[in-house]
């Protein structure tokens, strides 16, 4: 058992430390945000997250984990001190590290006894020197610490089954002293633990990311080419995916990434590079395909609509993807914008991110379900492929439409049996049926 204090209970931190206190440690989490620890002390979660309402529930009741608004108090009742607080994106797409530095120096300045300090942030590479330096120089009692990385590799959606079951853990130090302590908290998650310096252990995390969205991105100019072509994308990518040397996880052709990741990280590394002297411009590209797959989408809608002002437009999910609440930079937000832009009316669902996408974008009509969504609807776009839309009653979702038209932006329905259905059917990279 290991006495772990978590610094910024966001969705990394948050989850992160209720499975280590599932595990058996000891945790505390602290955050600034006094009402979130209120809610978080009553047994609120501030995110949706499949399965993590439970799992805080039964470490908080079986006294493992707790949460605090004091730095101090988690300082003192800990050997091993994360910060997992915000990393943002500035405007020239390098990364914000203020709540880093700050959170270090606060750290630095209450901590009495040994510390290991450990970033799981995502930060560019070289930010550990920059923390083991700051900690230094704020070291009001002069006491020994250590500096680690430690990168998460959870993906929102399924963040405990992912964190629970790691494929690796990464582990960056400039010294050996910490690696037992270490490798302690993750003994129980039975997966491989890679040791390496503090600079490799920062790029892996950007070098993982950055080669994810590199193959959302590869997919998706494929899928251009099919359209073109018409070819198959579904089948192109079973094809490349079979090949155990490529692998078919994130080949799915669609609208492209979003989410608080994938986005910044791929700037946020083109831009590190670039002061390291590197020129990134195969990352340049990847952000490049990605917007232009949004814009592809729109002029699908356009010259399938023709005119698009005054129609009526449902729009189905919402979140950058599904079992999640979360609408950071979800390509649904520029699709739909666009289209309100155009004089559109749009009717939207999503199963938990209404909440949130209400606060961003309040002109469109809420709906409670997907039928709802697409009653009197001269279209119906998906912007996210949540399970439940996969097993629609499709004929009772064409009879509430005024015209059977489908731009799946997710490719969730398959293309003949939506033609068959009477359905005007188009995918992305997928050949149009009525076409045929
Ligand atoms: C991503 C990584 O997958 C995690 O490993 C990482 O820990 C996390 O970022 C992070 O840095 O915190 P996440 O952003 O939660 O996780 O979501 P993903 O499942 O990776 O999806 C990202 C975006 O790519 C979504 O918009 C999704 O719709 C899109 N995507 C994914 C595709 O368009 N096609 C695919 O084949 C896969």
């Amino acid at each position: 058992m290991v006495n772990i204090a978590i610094v910024g209970t966001g969705y990394v931190g948050l989850v992160t430390g209720a499975c280590f206190a599932e595990v058996g440690h000891r945790v505390v989490c602290v955050d600034n945000n006094r009402d979130k620890v209120k809610l978080l002390q009553g047994g609120g979660i501030p995110i949706y997250e499949p399965g993590l309402e439970d799992l805080v529930k039964r470490n908080v009741a079986e006294g493992r984990l707790q949460f605090t608004d004091s730095i101090q108090e988690g300082v003192d009742q800990s050997d091993v001190i994360f910060i997992a607080v915000p990393t943002p994106p500035q405007a020239d797409g390098s990364t914000d590290l203020s709540f880093v530095e700050k959170v270090a120096r606060e750290i630095s300045s209450v901590m009495t006894s040994y510390k290991i300090i450990v970033d799981k942030s995502t930060v560019p590479v070289r930010t550990g020197e920059k923390v083991a330096e700051t900690i230094k120089r704020y070291n009001e009692h002069g006491v020994d610490f250590d500096v680690a990385s430690n990168p998460e590799f959870l993906r929102e959606g399924c963040a405990v089954a992912d964190l629970m079951n790691p494929d690796r853990v990464v582990v960056g130090v400039s010294s050996p002293r910490p690696v037992t302590t270490l490798k302690a908290i993750y003994e129980p998650f039975d997966a491989p633990i890679i040791v390496t310096d503090i600079s490799s252990s920062e790029l892996i995390k950007h070098a993982c990311n950055s080669f994810l969205a590199l193959k959302i991105s590869y997919i998706n100019a494929i899928a251009a080419i099919c359209e073109a072509s018409g070819a198959d994308v579904d089948d192109v990518a079973h094809g490349m995916g079979l090949d155990q040397r490529i692998g078919r996880a994130f080949l799915d052709a669609g609208i492209g990434y979003g989410g608080s990741c994938f986005p910044k990280d791929v700037s946020a590394f083109i831009h590190i590079a670039d002061q390291l002297g590197y020129d990134f411009s195969l990352l340049k590209e990847v952000a490049r395909i990605n917007r232009h797959q949004v814009e592809r989408f729109l002029k699908r809608i356009h010259d399938t609509l023709w005119i698009v002002k005054d129609k009526t437009i449902a729009v189905l999910g919402l979140a950058f993807k599904p079992n999640t609440d979360d609408m950071r930079l979800a390509p649904s937000l520029e699709i739909i914008r666009s289209l309100l832009e155009d004089g559109a009316k749009i009717r939207a669902y999503d199963p938990k991110a209404m909440d949130n996408a209400r606060a961003i974008l309040p002109d469109l009509e809420y709906c409670s379900d997907p039928y709802a969504a697409a009653t009197g609807a001269e279209a119906l776009v998906v912007c996210t492929e949540w399970p439940e839309f996969r097993s629609l009653d499709l004929d009772r979702l064409r009879s509430v439409m005024t015209q059977p038209v489908v731009l799946d932006g997710r490719n969730i329905f398959n293309p003949q049996d939506m033609t068959a259905r009477g359905f005007i059917y188009y995918g992305v990279g997928r050949k149009p049926q009525h076409e045929r």
